[in-house]
This record gives C-alpha cells, structure tokens and sequence, in this order.
C-alpha cells in the first residue's frame, strides 16, 4: 500500500476531519478548505463545530458529534453525503489525554481515554469504510502517536490508549488491502503545539508541558494532506521521534533511567494543581483552538 497514489488530488475532494476543531484537527482542516477540499469538522460541542465552520467558510459543514457513538458518527456522515453526494476522506484527530501514573488515574478516566482512541476508531471505521466500498474508494487517517510506540511513566493511560488505536489502525490495513481504492493511513506526531497539554485530565499533583522539540500543528497537517493524496502505512512526523523508538526497544536501560527523569524535570514541571478531568467528560471548548503556545524548546510562549 506505501506510496500508492489515490486517483484525484485533494482539490476535488470531500474531506470529514473528526477532532476538527482544534489543534492538529483544525489546522488540517483549514490547510484542506485552503487547497480547494470541500470539508466536514466534527467534534462534541455543537457550539464550537459552528463557529469553526463559519471561520473556516467555503461551505464548511460544522456537525456534531461524539466519536465513540455509532449514531453519531452514522448521522455526521449521512450529512457529508447529503450535502456533497459522496466522501472521499476521512481524518480522526480526536482524542483526550490524561497525566498520572496507573495507579492514579481513575480507571473511569483511563477507559475514557481508551474509548476515545480505540472504540472511537473503530467505531468511524465501521461508519466509513462500507461508505468508502459502495463508492468505489476513500480514505481513512489515523492520527497516532509517537507514544504508540514507546512506554512513558505518568502517562500510561494515553500511550496504552495510542498502542492499541495503532494495533486497531494496522489491523484495519491488512484487513482490507486487497480492496481496490481503499486506504487506511496513520500519521504519527511527536510533540506538537495544540491545546491538548492544557486540556488534559491530571491527576498527578501537576499539568502537563509539551516536551522538546515541539513542532507546529502544521508540520502535521502537510503530512496528512499528503497521505491523502498518496497513502502510506505509517508516517512519523517529528525529529525525535525515531531516536526516541530506537531508544526504547535497543537501549532500554538507557531510556528507563532517563524517561522518569525527563517526565519530572520536562513533562510534569509545572506547578502544582489539584486533580481535573480536563476536557475528557466533557468539552472545554474555550481552551480549543489551532495552538497550545509552546515554543520548539517547550517553554510558554509569553
Ligand atoms: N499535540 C501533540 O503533541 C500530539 C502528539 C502526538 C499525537 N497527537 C495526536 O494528535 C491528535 C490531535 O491532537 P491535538 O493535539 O490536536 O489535540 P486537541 O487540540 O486537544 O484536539 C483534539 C480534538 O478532538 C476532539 N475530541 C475529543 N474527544 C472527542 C470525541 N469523543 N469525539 C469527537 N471529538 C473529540 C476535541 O474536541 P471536543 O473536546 O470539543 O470534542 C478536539 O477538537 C490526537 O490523536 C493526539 O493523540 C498529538
């Protein structure tokens, strides 16, 4: 399936970006509208769906919905059909995060977390891909993580979360590679600038700070753009990202000493705050937007 072009640039194309309104989700869905793609943001408050699609403009759909539920995920793509007659793309960026180690983290909350990355996958996958065969193609990206590949303390709950959305996103591609037109891509960030640090639950005593180096959302929306037009297996978007894996499955002595050690002095810097479930129950749409304000170093932009 790597580097496959799919038939039509993403000109012509009717693009659904579940997350889409904040962070990598936005951006990429802005990047899209700015190339000529007709697209669908989705995420769980209608209010804020609404205001993103009215900044964005170009027809953009604002729809609705919670990525764990079938219905709603049925409902935001009969709309996108409705509206365009087809639908080319889909991209999920949704996902919640929390800070604490697994004894700390409620197991509501790390369920949650999961349910996001995997049942909610799996979910708009069982949604798309019938779509995606009676139309004779589409394609489905899977925005992962780094984290699906390397263990960090303190943040069990999402990496355990983005291994096994990464396991669903590369079953899903051996499940359907003999289907003509059908792509099924993962892009994989490091850190990047979003919102996602401050909108994390915590429950580890501090808030979470974006780890150097930190890339701008858009680094990853040019990758996701690409594997529309030309699907890959699994792109990783980030200068560490590889030193990071060959670290953790080649030198795992090293990095066992030095991941706590980054997590307490990087990770969990900043200053103490009391146990918050972040946006992982509900949105918290005022915290939403295209960046976090972390420099490439990770410090706060003042
Ligand atoms: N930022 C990073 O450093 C980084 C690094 C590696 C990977 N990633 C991955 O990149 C993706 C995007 O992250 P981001 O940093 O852009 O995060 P973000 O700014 O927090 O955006 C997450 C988006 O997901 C939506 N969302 C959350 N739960 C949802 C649900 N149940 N149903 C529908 N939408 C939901 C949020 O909207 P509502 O809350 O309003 O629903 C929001 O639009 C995620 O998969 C994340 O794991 C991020």
């Amino acid at each position: 399936m790597a580097h496959q072009r799919s038939d039509d640039n993403v000109r012509s194309k009717v693009v659904l970006v579940v997350g889409g309104t904040s962070g990598i989700g936005l951006v990429t869905a802005r990047r899209l509208v700015d190339e000529g793609a007709r697209v669908a943001v989705c995420s769980r408050s209608e209010e804020r769906v609404s205001a993103v699609a009215a900044e964005l403009g170009h027809g953009t759909l604002g729809l609705p919905g919670d990525i764990r539920d079938a219905a709603d995920m049925q409902r935001v793509v009969a709309a996108c059909l409705a509206e365009h007659g087809r639908l080319d793309a889909v991209v999920t960026t949704a996902q919640v995060m929390a800070y604490g180690t697994l004894e700390e983290v409620p197991p509501e909350t790390f369920a949650a977390v999961h349910d996001v990355a995997v049942l909610g996958t799996l979910t708009l996958a069982r949604t798309v891909l019938p779509v995606f065969r009676a139309q004779g193609g589409g394609s489905l990206v899977i925005v992962g993580s780094l984290l699906a590949e390397i263990a960090v303390p303190s943040l069990g709950a999402y990496c355990t979360a983005k291994w096994a959305q990464l396991c669903l996103a590369r079953t899903l591609q051996l499940e359907t590679r003999r289907e003509r037109g059908i792509h099924v891509s993962v892009v994989a960030p490091g850190a990047i600038d979003t919102p996602i640090y401050a909108q994390a639950a915590t429950f580890a005593g501090h808030g979470g700070s974006a780890p150097p180096p930190v890339l701008a959302p858009d680094h990853v929306a040019r990758a996701i753009v690409r594997v529309l037009d030309c699907p890959r297996r699994l792109v990783h978007v980030g200068p560490a990202n590889w030193l990071s894996v060959i670290g953790f499955r080649l030198m795992p002595g090293v990095y066992d000493r030095l991941a706590p050690l980054l997590v307490r002095r990087v990770v969990l810097r900043g200053p103490r705050v009391a146990a918050t479930l972040g946006n992982v129950v509900d949105p918290q749409t005022s915290l939403e937007g295209p960046r976090g304000g972390w420099t490439w170093y990770g410090r706060r932009r003042r």
